[in-house]
């Protein structure tokens, strides 16, 4: 039964079918246990567009020409954005200390050095990184360095374009950090200073998609963490397979700390840092 004021419910062949239409765009999976939560989020987008039912919500979703703009509106709402500045800090810890000097060495000839943070959200991950390279000088000085942060979500986007941030992105960011790399804006906004700002470069990138994909120049490191563990198995294998074509000979690839390449990938070979493991394409 339909309750007008609840909004539509999601009946089981119709969950099938949303979910799997999910998956098969943008590699996200919803569980059993998640329904209600797939349901809760688009309830409400199916009233505003009038439609009764999800059934018919879906039918719009596969065979309407307007239906690309609706996936930019589902990925707004269906992904889970948590994030904040110098998140996971032993791994940042080996990229500063361990795996920038292999960068300087690895690439003294090219001099141009290009981090991807895939899946960024709302900016923290691309911008702590941009902080960590502006703390070793030698590479600001010598090395041409451009950071990419790309995330599905335009909504998501926006926020880290403009780079303003509150205290729930400062849970594990010291006061002489924010200091010297944010401006106070207004009472408890914080903007990322310019000279950050000019290291990151944002877009919005499906990693499902491999025509967009194949656009992006090769990379050095690619940050990919908490992204796919929302993602099914044949998507996660999927875009590990791209990680793997666009990183270069001797380039790393850092996963979330709960996740990792086991029945993924085995083209990567796992390099063991003092303060974190993480996984590089072979040279040869
Ligand atoms: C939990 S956040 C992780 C943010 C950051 N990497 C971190 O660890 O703090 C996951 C992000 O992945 C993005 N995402 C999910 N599916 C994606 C896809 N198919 N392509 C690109 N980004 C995606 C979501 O929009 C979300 O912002």
């Amino acid at each position: 039964m339909w309750d007008i004021s609840a909004g539509p419910t999601l009946k089981d062949d119709e969950f099938e079918s949303l979910r799997n239409l999910i998956r098969d765009k943008c590699g996200i999976y919803f569980d059993d246990s998640s329904r209600y939560i797939l349901e809760k989020r688009l309830a409400g987008r199916i009233k505003e567009l009038k439609f009764n039912t999800f059934k018919e919500y879906i039918f719009f979703l596969k065979y309407d020409k307007k239906k690309e703009d609706e996936f930019t509106f589902i990925y707004d709402v269906i992904t889970t954005n948590e994030t904040y500045f110098f998140r996971e800090d032993y791994q940042l810890k080996a990229f500063k200390e361990e795996i920038i000097p292999e960068l300087i060495e690895l690439k003294k000839d090219d001099k141009n050095i290009r981090i991807w943070s895939a899946g960024c959200s709302t900016g923290e991950e691309p911008y702590t990184i941009a902080m960590i390279i502006y703390e070793v000088q030698d590479l600001i000085k010598d090395y041409r360095v451009t950071i990419f942060g790309s995330d599905i979500s335009q909504r998501c986007l926006k926020i880290a374009r403009e780079g303003i941030y509150n205290a729930n992105s400062f849970r594990t960011t010291s006061e002489a950090i924010k200091r010297k790399y944010f401006d106070e804006i207004e009472q408890g906004k914080w903007q990322v200073k310019q000279n950050i700002r000019e290291l990151v470069s944002f877009g919005q990138l499906n990693l499902l998609d491999r025509t967009k994909m194949s656009i992006l120049p090769t990379m050095d490191i690619i940050f990919c963490r908490n992204v796919l563990i929302y993602f099914d198995m044949n998507s996660r294998k999927k875009v590990i397979d791209n990680f793997f074509e666009k990183l270069i000979p001797g380039g790393f690839l850092l996963l979330g700390h709960a996740e990792s390449l086991i029945n993924i990938s085995t083209d990567f070979t796992i390099k063991h840092f003092k303060n974190d493991m993480v996984y590089l394409k072979p040279k040869v």
